[in-house]
């Protein structure tokens, strides 16, 4: 007997990654972060937390000038893993991505015109659009990628529909960053709102922060490559080689569950013994809450 959860498993597990602002040929972002290295620490404890994942979403700033071989080397850093992991890839561009050097490599055409994607992870629609606006560094959808998420979102899927966009359509306490914010909430949540999107996940703060939409939380994972120091004033923009990390993303049939997970891996201990856990095996599913939950003392 397996010492499982006495809830139900996630339908879908997303690793939900955002930021790499990858640099090819060793550079550093700020003259600080290997942003190769942060990629492959932070896809190694994807691989390592043993979880079943389905799908590895990477929320945008995927290089950091929009350079060509910054999409080749995330290619070639993601591709073993996402084969290793037998799982679905979902990738959006943000506003430090150049849209035809990123679908030339990317998705294998030359455009100009965002790629944005839909994915059906075994019932679980994933709607990736590209919030980037050309020329700028704040976020928004034209005209055009609006209609196309209303016709996707016209019919529900049947586990629901997650959302991914690079920019964050929440307000953060930076005063800099909210000239870099989605531009449209309003608009956006009016299409959203009685549609099957569970969550948007995002990313472009710098920062694991949460918010809503509507009725829809916001989950924007932390970043790769570095951090917004949130200890700071919030004038200030300062940014923190740490605590990078990722977000795991668990879609359950009544609720969607987000786990912040440190790319930096520390020190650890057994916080329960597996003399504890080899117990709880032999005790009966019915009778563990109260065999584990009762205070001894
Ligand atoms: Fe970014
Ligand atoms: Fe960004």
């Amino acid at each position: 007997m397996a010492f499982t959860g006495s809830r139900p498993a996630p339908t879908h597990v997303l690793a939900h990654l955002s930021d790499t602002h990858l640099i090819a040929g060793g550079g550093l972002l700020g003259g600080h972060i290997d942003t190769e290295a942060q990629l492959r620490k932070a896809l190694a404890r994807v691989e390592s937390s043993g979880e079943r994942v389905d799908a590895l979403v990477i929320s945008g700033d995927l290089a950091d000038s929009g350079d060509p071989a910054a999409y080749e080397l995330l290619r070639a850093i993601v591709d073993p893993v996402v084969t290793r992991l037998g799982c679905a890839l979902v990738l959006t561009g943000g506003n430090h991505d150049e849209r035809r050097p990123m679908a030339r490599t990317l998705h294998g055409v030359d455009t100009d015109a965002p790629q944005d994607t839909v994915t059906d992870c075994d019932g679980l629609r994933i709607l990736a659009i590209d919030s980037a606006v050309p020329g700028y560094h704040h976020g928004g959808f034209s005209d055009d990628q609006y209609d196309w998420l209303a016709a996707e979102l016209a019919t529900p899927a049947r586990h629901g529909t997650i959302l991914v966009i690079h920019h964050a359509p929440i307000t953060y306490r930076s005063p800099v960053m909210q000239l870099l914010d989605f531009d449209d909430v309003d608009r956006l949540r009016d299409v959203v709102e009685g549609s099957d999107v569970r969550a948007v996940l995002s990313g472009h703060l710098h920062v694991t922060s949460f918010g809503t939409l509507g009725p829809v939380p916001v989950i924007v994972a932390g970043g790769v490559s570095y951090v917004d120091d949130v200890g700071a004033p919030r004038e200030l923009l300062m940014g923190v080689d740490g605590p990078q990390s990722w977000n795991l993303v668990e879609v359950h049939a009544d609720q969607v569950v987000a786990t912040v997970v440190p790319i930096e891996q520390h020190e650890t201990w057994p916080a329960l013994s597996e003399a504890v856990t080899e117990f709880m095996e032999t005790v009966p599913e019915a009778d563990r809450r109260e065999v584990f939950s009762r205070k001894r003392t």
